[in-house]
Parts: structure tokens; C-alpha cells; sequence
């Protein structure tokens, strides 16, 4: 696809845990090298407040990686000799420098990258949607967007996003650089194949017993296919020597390693969010009259209509809501659930402990 349409990078979008970081490393990766592609990967979640320092970082990465030939010889022979009895030589005429300017220098990298090492780039840039909140995210767009563009023949792209709404505020919106620029495709689930490899697994510690694949795949969906989680419920029936998937999954979702996070996340925001969390997770329009009422209760503090909308964006960029519809919703699934099935707004009107537990 990429090379069909030069110069369009594509963009996946799932939400977080789903597989796209093994994906870009595991997959990707080596079908680059086998298409003579030259992989360069960034994350830019993990440098928010950096992002093309991080891109440029990992440019400069790979430039080392395909000059500086590993192992010990190479090095040596690559050690510029200096002076030697005073007399000055060994070293080649030095070219310029790259710009020290972050936009001007991602554009010369790219150049250089693809120049010496005769491949053309593929740039990876993992949780893009962090450009979303960055505070000079909109020039960083745009000199992705010109570099991208001008420089086809060097480079194309593959971008990650996690959170489909900061995605599509990014690729979307009219007038943002990136209006219209790449093509968004939701990153597919794992399948049963990988269903079946865990039955496998299962059967080899158990040959007398299996796992029956559609009560799998049903768990599989309700943990919202994330490989890691379904993984564990599966290692965990094959220390039991169990195959019933409903009570693993029952066991999963309130052993303790769960509910302990879902608290800390939970505890860890004020009573208005906490509050609005309970009220969204039980389906409550947030900014309804009656809502208003049970949150000013629940939280202690006068909730108004301009706090709710404050608080709902916080969270939304913060990632824990989503609003993909129109509608606010809990990005984690299982998180809501739990909410709801352990938090109620009707109790605690009197009561000192702000929420209280149903
Ligand atoms: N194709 C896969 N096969 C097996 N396990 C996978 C696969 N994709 C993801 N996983 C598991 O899920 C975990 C989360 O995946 P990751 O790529 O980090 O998600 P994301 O980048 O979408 O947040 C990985 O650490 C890995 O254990
Ligand atoms: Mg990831």
C-alpha cells in the first residue's frame, strides 16, 4: 500500500494494548528489511513533550548505525587518525553540519539517511495522537506533513494512533496540516489462529482436556482482544488444569491485580471526575439536569455545566474517555465495568465517604 501511493502515509488506529507496537516491531519491521526498506521507529508518547526531537533522534540512530560498521574492526578502521609527528592527516574534508533548527533538521536527516544508506526510509511513528496535545504539535504536523510530501522518494511513513478521537482530531480537522493527508485504517484483532495457539498451549499441558473456542473467542471480545490479557486468563486455566473459560475470566476481572489498578486510576482523580466516571459508567448523560444534581452530591462541590464540560475534556485528554460518536464514553471497557458494578451516585447523599461502594 505504502508504495502505491507515494508520499500518503498510512495511519492504524487501535485502542491502546491491541498489538500495535509488536506489530510495527515484529511484523513490520522485518518485511521492511526484506523489501530493502531502512525501518526507523519513534515513539512519541513516551517523549510528549519532545516529538520531533524523538523523531530526529531516531534518525540519528539509524545514520549512526549504517556509518559506524559494528564490531571491532570496522570501528578501528573507521578511527580517523590525526596528528602523527605533527603532520595533520586521515581525516576527509568535513561537509556542513546538520541544522541545529528541529524542523530543518528532520528534513536533512531524512536526506542524508536515505543517501548513505541507498535504502528508503521507513518512518514509524508510533502513538501520533500525542502531536494532538503537544504544544507545538500543529508546526510539527507540518513540517511532517512538507518533509513527507517532498520527499517521496526518500521516505514514507507509517503512523500509530491510540485514542481514535485525538487521531481524528489531528487527520481531520479542517484546516489542521494533516487535513485529508494520511489514509486511516483500523488496525485488525487477533484472530482465532492466535486463539489457537493458546488452546495449544493449553492441550500440551493438559492432553486430556481443551478449551472450547467460542467461549474463547467471547472472552477474547469482552477484554476487548487484547492479546496479553486473554493470554494470562489462559495461562492461568492451565495452572488450574482448568478449561472453563467464564469462571477464569470471572476470576481475571475481580482478582486483585485488576481492581487494585482500576482504584489507584480511579482514586487518583478528583471527586468531580470520580463522580462523572460513576455517572458515565452507569450510562447518565453528563451534563443532564438530574446528573448535575447527583454529581454536586456525590462529589461534595456545586457542579456546574461549564465544570463538567472542563473536567470531561481533561479526561478525554488525558485518555481515559473517548468521545467517538458524540458521545462520551470510558476508553477501557473492563475500567467502566468495574466502575459500574462498584460505584452507585444514588447512596451517597449524607454520607462522609464521597462514593460509596454498592
Ligand atoms: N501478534 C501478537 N502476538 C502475540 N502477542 C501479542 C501480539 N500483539 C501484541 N501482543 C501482546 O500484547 C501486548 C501489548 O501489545 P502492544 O503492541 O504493546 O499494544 P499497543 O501498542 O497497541 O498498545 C504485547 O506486549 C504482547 O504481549
Ligand atoms: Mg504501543
Amino acid at each position: 500500500m505504502l508504495q502505491s501511493q507515494p508520499g500518503r502515509p498510512i495511519a492504524l488506529f487501535a485502542p491502546r494494548r491491541i498489538g500495535k507496537t509488536y506489530f510495527l516491531h515484529n511484523d513490520l519491521t522485518p518485511s521492511a528489511h526484506i523489501t530493502g526498506f531502512l525501518p526507523v521507529y519513534a515513539d512519541l508518547w513516551l517523549q510528549r513533550g519532545f516529538p520531533l526531537e524523538a523523531i530526529n533522534y531516531a534518525l540519528e540512530e539509524a545514520l549512526d548505525d549504517v556509518t559506524v560498521p559494528s564490531g571491532v574492526v570496522g570501528r578501528i578502521a573507521k578511527t580517523p587518525v590525526k596528528a602523527i609527528a605533527g603532520v595533520q592527516f586521515g581525516e576527509e574534508p568535513q561537509r556542513r553540519p546538520l541544522p541545529e533548527k528541529a524542523e530543518l533538521r528532520f528534513d536533512a536527516l531524512i536526506v542524508k539517511l536515505a543517501k548513505t544508506s541507498g535504502q528508503r526510509i521507513l518512518l514509524m511513528l508510533d502513538e501520533i495522537q500525542a502531536l494532538a496535545t503537544a504544544s507545538n504539535g500543529d508546526a510539527i504536523m507540518a513540517s511532517i506533513r512538507a518533509v513527507l510530501s517532498n520527499r517521496k522518494i526518500e521516505v514514507c511513513a507509517v503512523f500509530t494512533g491510540s485514542s481514535q478521537d485525538a487521531l481524528s482530531q489531528i487527520m481531520s480537522s479542517v484546516g489542521a496540516p494533516m487535513y485529508q493527508f494520511a489514509q486511516i485504517l483500523d488496525f485488525p484483532f487477533l484472530n482465532d489462529e492466535y486463539l489457537q495457539l493458546l488452546i495449544g498451549h493449553f492441550e500440551s499441558v493438559h492432553p486430556k482436556k481443551t478449551i472450547d473456542i467460542v467461549s474463547l473467542r467471547a472472552a477474547f471480545e469482552y477484554i476487548g482482544y487484547k492479546p496479553e490479557l486473554i493470554k494470562d486468563i489462559v495461562k492461568e486455566m492451565s495452572a488450574e488444569g482448568s478449561p472453563d473459560v467464564e469462571f477464569a475470566l470471572r476470576k481475571f476481572i475481580t482478582g486483585e491485580k485488576q481492581t487494585t489498578g482500576w482504584n489507584a486510576n480511579f482514586y487518583a482523580l478528583p471527586p468531580t471526575e470520580q463522580a462523572l466516571l460513576v455517572a458515565l459508567s452507569h450510562g447518565l448523560a453528563p451534563m443532564a439536569k438530574d446528573t448535575l444534581a447527583a454529581l454536586s452530591r456525590a462529589s461534595g462541590e456545586t457542579v456546574t455545566i461549564s465544570k463538567v464540560r472542563a473536567a470531561l475534556d481533561r479526561l478525554r485528554k488525558a485518555g481515559v474517555l473517548s468521545k467517538p460518536e458524540g458521545m462520551y464514553m470510558i476508553e477501557d471497557k473492563l475500567f467502566a465495568d468495574y466502575i459500574s458494578r462498584t460505584y452507585a451516585l444514588k447512596h451517597v447523599q449524607g454520607d462522609d465517604q464521597k462514593l460509596r461502594s454498592q
